[in-house]
């Protein structure tokens, strides 16, 4: 994400708006997170995205909140589609959430999209790639504009996963050298 032109306030009394835009940011870009693709799907169009601000919201109904800058692709696809999959991925792949950055290349005959083979998610028909170590399948039930991004609420209908107990070895931001927000 390009840096801002100009720090956004609010800003508490007395500070350096760029020195303390450098401290919000460092302490926003330390809070622990997972690092997601995000299979969208509208008419014949997907799309995979990298995203981290992906959140289980409520328990009773199972709702996951994901946030969407306006205006990309995916948010496109998310308003005309209404579904969408997020993808856990293996903690060594960090490699795949470096190819879709930008909107990705759909070749449905080979079932690739930049290169990358997907399967579709069993109700949303959303891409999550074959090398997913677990994935949850949502419809939107709500979308919240919050600003520069949208936060689109999804209610869980399948999640698939590997057999067995304890915790899943999935992508962090920790595991990588990149960063998103702040
Ligand atoms: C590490 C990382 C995390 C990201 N997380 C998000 C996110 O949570 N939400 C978002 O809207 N964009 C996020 N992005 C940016 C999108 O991946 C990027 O803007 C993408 O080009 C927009 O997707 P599109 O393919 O739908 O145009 C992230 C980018 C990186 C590098």
């Amino acid at each position: 994400m390009s840096p801002r032109a100009r720090p956004v306030g609010p800003f508490p009394d007395g500070v350096d708006p760029e020195a303390y835009d450098r401290l919000r940011r460092r302490v926003l870009w330390s809070l622990p997170m997972g690092l997601y693709l995000l299979g969208t799907v509208a008419g014949d169009r997907r799309n995979l995205m990298t995203c981290n601000w992906v959140t289980q919201l409520a328990t009773e109904p199972k709702l996951i909140g994901v946030s969407v800058e306006v205006g990309v692709h995916s948010y496109e696809l998310l308003v005309e589609g209404g579904r969408f999959a997020v993808a856990l991925l293996d903690r060594e792949d960090r490699a795949l959430v470096r190819k879709f950055v930008k909107p990705a290349s759909d070749d449905r005959e080979a079932r690739t999209l930049n290169g990358i083979p997907y399967r579709d998610a069993p109700v949303s028909g959303a891409p999550v790639p074959s090398a997913a170590v677990a994935f949850l399948d949502c419809r939107v039930e709500r979308e919240v504009p919050l600003g520069s991004h949208s936060l689109f609420l999804g209610e869980v209908l399948d999640a698939g996963g590997p057999e067995g107990e304890g915790e899943l070895p999935v992508l962090r931001m920790e595991d990588t050298r990149m960063s998103y927000g702040g």
